[in-house]
């Protein structure tokens, strides 16, 4: 178990979280931001990218459970629904390397509030256990429910961007909030 909240517990992805992951990306709605459900393929590769991650930076993207009601605080989980991903990870910003806060939800899971309980709890990680002094999200100029949480996250718009991915060019803003103090 990587963090807690109060309704949430993060943890690494294994080989068996791989079921919950598709469930998320290879649902068009869901993955509008990234130009549409993935295949097959990359489901996999986006699994290997966060286990390579948790080997080489010691963190990533994490599952995402909900804690069963009542749930003490650092017991063992286990079973318990993964409804999403969230964490941090290392990217390139106009050149600069940064750490980013991440998050991904299944859709029976939006509106509930769970991304920004998710993602204040990994804003905190980096600023307390990272060393970091800003954390950015970074999200495509269409993703209006990544904005919202951006802006709950206490972030503002710090620089536009273009990515280049699946063969589009997809502008994006760079979000930030600097560490208290
Ligand atoms: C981005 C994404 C995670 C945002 O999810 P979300 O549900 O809009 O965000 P939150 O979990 O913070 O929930 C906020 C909503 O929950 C509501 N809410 C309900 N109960 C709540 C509670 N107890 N606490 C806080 N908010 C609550 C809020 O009022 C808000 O409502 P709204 O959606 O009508 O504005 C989701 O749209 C998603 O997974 N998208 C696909 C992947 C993606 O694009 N990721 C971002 C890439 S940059």
């Amino acid at each position: 178990m990587i963090l807690e909240t109060e309704r949430l517990r993060l943890r690494e992805m294994t080989e068996a979280d791989l079921p919950a992951l598709r469930a998320i990306l290879r649902d068009p709605a869901a993955m509008a931001a990234y130009e549409g459900a993935f295949d097959e393929a990359m489901v996999r590769d986006w699994l290997d990218r966060q286990l390579e991650r948790y080997r080489h930076d010691g963190f990533g993207l994490w599952a995402v459970e909900l804690r069963a009601p009542g749930s003490s605080a650092g017991s063992a989980g286990g079973g318990a629904p993964v409804i999403g991903q969230c964490g941090i990870t290392r990217q390139r910003i106009d050149g600069d390397e940064v750490l980013k806060v991440g998050y991904l939800f299944a859709r029976e899971f939006w509106h509930c509030g769970y991304a920004t309980e998710a993602a204040s709890a990994c804003r905190d990680h980096a600023f307390a256990e990272l060393g970091a002094e800003r954390v950015y999200a970074q999200v495509r100029d269409t993703n209006l429910a990544s904005m919202n949480v951006a802006i709950r996250l206490g972030m503002t718009v710090r620089s536009r961007f273009v990515k280049h991915y699946r063969g589009v060019e997809m502008p994006h803003l760079a979000f930030a909030v600097d560490r208290a103090g």
